[in-house]
């Protein structure tokens, strides 16, 4: 076998939605994309609606939509019409409040069923979702909030006392907090969803929303300043539609399980919406990453698409391929992997241990949707990303600051990746940052602060980011938040933050620190650090590790040298230093 292209599996074509990549490629229209969906009267178009109402309107309402697997293993069964009730029920728990379209419902929640209503029964209200991941702690909890103008919120009690209580009445406008999970003696200021939902109709007539209407609103990071708000509109089912068709082959029989947590893109993109407009049935588990349990579910639940992410597949590696062996995991017939780089090791071991390569492909929070992809119908190429999704025209591009984009198109020259806008899920803006926003297109390109490379084939080969952001479990991790939280402890002068590569997680947090005066370096110091970072920011975002420094290196205009940081961190060569400011102090 040779491994450096993995040929296309005699099957894969056949009753695959995309049998043949070029010949689609050269036919794609997004009208064409745009007419698989329903549509509500006058051009109206609503996530919501495609993605539970319309199956049940056209009578396929008794089909499993949503199987929820509790922690404790409990099932919970969804069909799309007890899933439209449901969801109904929360449209009328916001609307009977005077929410309505526009205003942002932000939800902080563990994989439960709510979050499921929540999301689709804000969007069909005509409001906008926003999802925070769980394991965040206040301080990115807060800022999101407040960049979005958070509305309402749905959280549990232990969530809210923690992690919300202690700020709220900073958050003027965040009127209305529905929780979960909560004891008979509610904190001030809250709602029982339970409760509100019970007295709710189950009945809902979905708020006419327009393409271009706010939809969803997902936080990003870059290298400096607050987190971004990538907004994203009704329009977006488009692409979420029929990438699920292309790139996962969704058919209506599938059984198809996406693990990313609907608190990052992926999971709402794909773990929820996707899979729905695709009238599939959608595995939703509980709890958090096991080998056993994973396989488990697979088996059980007869998974025919998975869509996971390299953290996860390199930590099934660690288990071994034996364990995989013991499961009769023949129902699965595409394994898809997004988030990270996804090295070839990895794409192959799928082969041993599953008799089938991960298809791994590439997209980001401000492209909505998948992009690139390894299709079932193409041969994979282990540690690439694949090819353009058909519809997208995407680039190598270099570019330098205030200079024009050239585009290069010799096979293997690395650039920036840049793709031609226009697509049905690219970000409108970035919320309330019109400047952030315009810097990333020029001259005709959006670039996605990602370096590449492009073979002769076609294929994209992921070089590495061309900004600072840490990526770690799949989490994209901006660098000043980190550093921001570790400068409100006293006895911090000065944070730079950089990713440091690990096997598993493909790179952890690390933090390099300077001590005011008055302070000296300690081991209690350093878990003193640790744990405040812990406590602010939450364990999916803060350092894993910090290291003292006398002084961090800097530009003449002050700016923190992450990347010689890291230079010196890895022991490679420092590069280009002129403007470092003089260590000494
Ligand atoms: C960044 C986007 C994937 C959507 C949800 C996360 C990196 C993503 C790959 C891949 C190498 C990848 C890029 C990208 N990334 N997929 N297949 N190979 N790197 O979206 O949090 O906005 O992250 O993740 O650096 O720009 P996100």
């Amino acid at each position: 076998m040779e491994w450096d292209r993995i040929r296309k599996r005699p099957d894969a074509g056949a009753g695959a939605n995309l049998a043949d990549y070029d010949a689609y490629a050269k036919t794609f229209s997004w009208e064409q994309a745009r007419a698989l969906l329903d549509g509500l009267p006058g051009g109206g178009l609503n996530i919501a609606s495609e993605a539970v109402e319309r199956h049940v309107k056209a009578g396929r309402g008794d089909k499993l939509a949503l199987r929820w697997i509790g922690r404790d293993d409990r099932i919970r069964d969804f069909t799309y019409a007890t899933l439209d009730a449901a969801v109904n029920r929360f449209a009328n728990a916001l609307a009977q409040r005077g929410i309505a379209k526009g205003d942002r419902i932000f939800s902080l929640l563990g994989r439960v069923p709510e979050l499921y209503f929540a999301a689709l029964g804000t969007l069909k209200n005509g409001s906008v979702f926003s999802p925070l991941f769980s394991a965040f702690g206040p301080e990115p909890i807060k800022a999101r909030m407040s960049i979005g103008d958070a509305r309402a919120l749905i959280t549990t009690e232990a969530f809210y006392r923690r992690k919300i209580e202690p700020w709220r009445k900073e958050l003027a406008g965040l009127k209305y907090v529905f929780l979960i999970e909560c004891s008979a003696s509610l904190p001030p200021d809250t709602i029982d969803l339970a409760a509100a939902m019970a007295q709710a109709s189950d009945s809902f007539e979905t708020v006419r929303t327009v393409p271009e209407d706010m939809a969803l609103l997902h936080f990003t990071s870059g290298t400096t300043g607050k987190p971004k708000g990538a907004v994203h509109v009704h329009e977006a089912v488009v692409a979420h539609n029929i990438t699920g068709k292309l790139v996962l082959d969704l058919h209506a029989d599938d059984i198809f399980w996406c693990t990313a947590d609907p608190g990052w893109i992926t999971g709402t993109s794909y773990g929820i919406i996707s899979p729905l407009a695709n009238g599939a049935t959608m595995i939703v588990d509980q709890a958090e990453f096991d080998a056993e349990r994973w396989y488990r579910i697979l088996h059980d639940q007869k998974v025919t698409i998975w869509y996971t992410a390299p953290t996860a597949i390199r930590m099934l590696m660690k288990a071994g391929a034996d364990v995989a062996k013991r499961f009769d995991l023949s129902n699965l017939r595409l394994m898809a992997s997004v988030g990270e780089p996804l090295n070839p090791e990895a794409v192959i071991w799928g082969v041993e241990a599953f008799g089938k390569p991960f298809h791994d492909n590439w997209w980001q929070t401000e492209t909505g949707g998948i992009m690139i992809s390894n299709f079932l119908a193409m041969d994979v190429k282990p540690g690439s990303m694949g090819r353009p999704l058909p519809g997208i025209t995407a680039g190598i591009v270099e570019h330098r600051e205030g200079s024009e984009v050239r585009e290069m198109t010799k096979p293997m020259v690395m650039g920036e990746l840049a793709l031609r806008p226009g697509w049905p899920s690219m970000m409108r803006a970035y919320l309330n940052e019109e400047a952030r926003y315009k810097k990333s297109f020029v001259g005709g390109w959006y670039l996605t602060g990602d370096l590449a490379m492009r073979d002769s084939d076609g294929y994209y080969w992921f070089v590495g980011r061309a900004d600072d952001v840490i990526k770690s479990s799949g989490h994209l991790i901006g660098p000043f938040e980190v550093e921001s939280a570790l400068m409100e402890h006293k006895a911090v002068a000065e944070a730079g933050v950089i990713g440091i590569p690990e096997p598993t997680a493909g790179e952890v947090v690390k933090a390099y620190v300077a001590l005011k005066d008055g302070f000296e370096p300690s081991e209690a110091l350093r878990k003193e650090l640790l744990g405040h970072a812990r406590q602010r920011l939450g364990p999916a975002v803060a350092p894993k590790d910090i290291a003292f420094r006398q002084n961090l290196p800097k530009t003449r205009s002050g700016k923190i040298m992450r990347r010689l940081l890291k230079a010196r961190e890895l022991g490679l060569p420092e590069g280009d230093i002129s403007t470092l400011e003089s260590e000494e102090r």
